[in-house]
């Protein structure tokens, strides 16, 4: 069998004739090749995304603007996810300025549900930033908006750059990952220095220097709809005559074949790294897997687990003289985790605390906002609430109580902070995804008393609530 060793080659020249390159590098004719098959296949094949149609707007600080916006809003959230919010915010605040003149609380009740609300909050200290600062004309460079946008880090400004400006410069995200790893075969942990590194670079000098933003969406739609993570569609990549990956699975086929005494027509050259102790290669200690095909690209990094947590949250309803509902919310701080957003009266169970801990809503009213209920009151036992937060596996252990008018004392409560608020009002309020399955998960119990008739059930007394599942 023919062995095609590969002699190292720097990466960044750019005309297409040349030497060949190491495993881990496109030649010269590979990347011509490549720009070419991938802008063809993304003019042809580009899903019908909103923000794509600002991409013609004549006007650079609007396209800017709206690539800004779905590049912020993408960030570890799913394209249909993502759709109908993109859509939402450009008729509300469809340029800049007028982002530039929203307050924080129209921004988080604009982004509840899409999670990590920082990234909201930081769209509108951009924006107004650009308007006070730039005279509302956006950074130019992705150095620039690097620079000086907050929120932006390396691959939303080479994102802005490349299809805003057409600037000629690489992104290195999820997908890009995943395609370039693929294509040529680096298998070391994708977290790692030496990895990131060489993935920037490579994503630098493949990028299509007079058609950078078609090529980096390509690259980013190619990982998205056809090079992904599970049961990618080889067969009808565009890319799939330059893959290592998939040239690797056709090579042990082919010495399958042998072995049973099927011969090949022709020989199909092994792909081997002339690197001794290469930091991009698969560790020497990990070997390809045959069953996982191209799959075995790019190696899954480690993910640490999530840490675990308990909050009692107690949902008050307050029956007004008038039969009206109206529900309890408190806000939470304006730094850390869901900063500004509105709750549940909640509080954590802490370490120390076990797992009989005794949570009463007076405990937990208290400790959250100061309200204070009749002491004999009974509370109702809603059950438990999970909610992954990227980092957080979160149990809310969920109470009920319901007053009268007469029943609450709220004269003590800082007002600013928290308020009563009507079932309408709190679908559009500024509350996290998690609040929202609280709030489901409480008029799923007062459906199910109804049909049951069975108001014992779930009746508990005030203390000794809490238990773990
Ligand atoms: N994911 C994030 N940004 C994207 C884009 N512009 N096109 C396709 N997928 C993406």
């Amino acid at each position: 069998m023919v062995k095609r060793k590969r002699i190292e080659s720097g990466a960044g020249d750019d005309s297409c004739a040349g030497t060949k390159p190491s495993i881990h590098n496109f030649s010269l004719e590979e990347k011509c090749e490549f720009r070419e098959k991938l802008i063809t296949w993304f003019r042809e094949n580009q899903r019908d995304l909103p923000w794509r149609k600002h991409l013609s707007n004549p006007d650079v600080d609007q396209r800017a603007y709206a690539v800004w916006v779905s590049e912020i809003m993408l960030q570890q959230t799913q394209v249909a996810t993502v759709v109908e919010y993109y859509k939402r915010w450009m008729k509300k605040w469809p340029t800049l300025q007028d982002l530039a003149k929203a307050s924080l609380e129209e921004v988080n009740e604009m982004w509840a549900g899409l999670g990590y609300y920082s990234r909201g909050r930081r769209l509108l200290e951009g924006a107004q930033k650009v308007v006070q600062e730039f005279g509302g004309k956006m950074p130019r460079t992705a150095e620039a908006l690097l620079k000086h946008l907050p929120g932006v880090g390396r691959y939303t400004a080479g994102a802005i750059a490349s299809i805003a400006y057409s600037q000629a410069t690489g992104i290195v995200d999820g997908n890009v990952i995943r395609v370039l790893c693929r294509m040529r075969l680096i298998g070391a942990s994708s977290t790692s220095q030496a990895v990131q590194n060489k993935l920037w670079s490579l994503a630098n000098d493949v990028v299509d220097q007079d058609h950078p933003g078609d090529f980096n969406q390509g690259m980013m739609e190619l990982g998205a709809t056809v090079c992904t993570p599970k049961s990618p569609s080889c067969a009808s990549c565009p890319a799939q005559s330059l893959c290592l990956a998939k040239a690797q699975v056709e090579r042990n086929k082919s010495k399958n074949g042998n072995k049973l005494g099927i011969k090949d027509s022709i020989a199909i050259p092994d792909i081997e790294c002339v690197v001794e102790k290469c930091d991009l290669c698969l560790p020497e200690n990990e070997t390809w897997d045959e069953r996982e095909g191209v799959q075995n690209y790019p190696r899954k990094a480690g993910k640490k687990a999530a840490r675990v947590e308990r909050t009692s949250v107690c949902v008050v309803c307050r029956r007004k003289r008038d039969g009206e509902r109206q529900y309890y919310l408190v806000q939470r701080a304006q730094k850390g985790l869901l900063a500004g957003l509105w709750e549940f009266p909640s509080l954590k169970v802490e370490e120390e605390e076990d797992e009989n801990s005794d949570h009463s809503i007076h405990k937990v009213l208290q400790s959250s906002c100061g309200l204070r209920v009749p002491a004999a009151i009974q509370s109702t036992h809603v059950g438990s609430v999970e909610h992954i937060f990227s980092h957080i596996h979160q149990t809310y252990v969920v109470q009920a109580v319901e007053v009268s008018e007469e029943e609450v004392d709220d004269s003590r409560v800082h007002t600013e902070s928290c308020r009563w608020v009507t079932k309408e009002e709190f679908s559009s309020a500024a509350v996290s995804t998690a609040m929202k399955k609280v709030f489901k998960a409480y008029e799923n119990l007062g459906k199910k008393k109804i049909s049951t008739m069975d108001p014992g059930k779930n009746q508990k007394s005030i203390t000794s609530f809490f238990k773990k599942k």
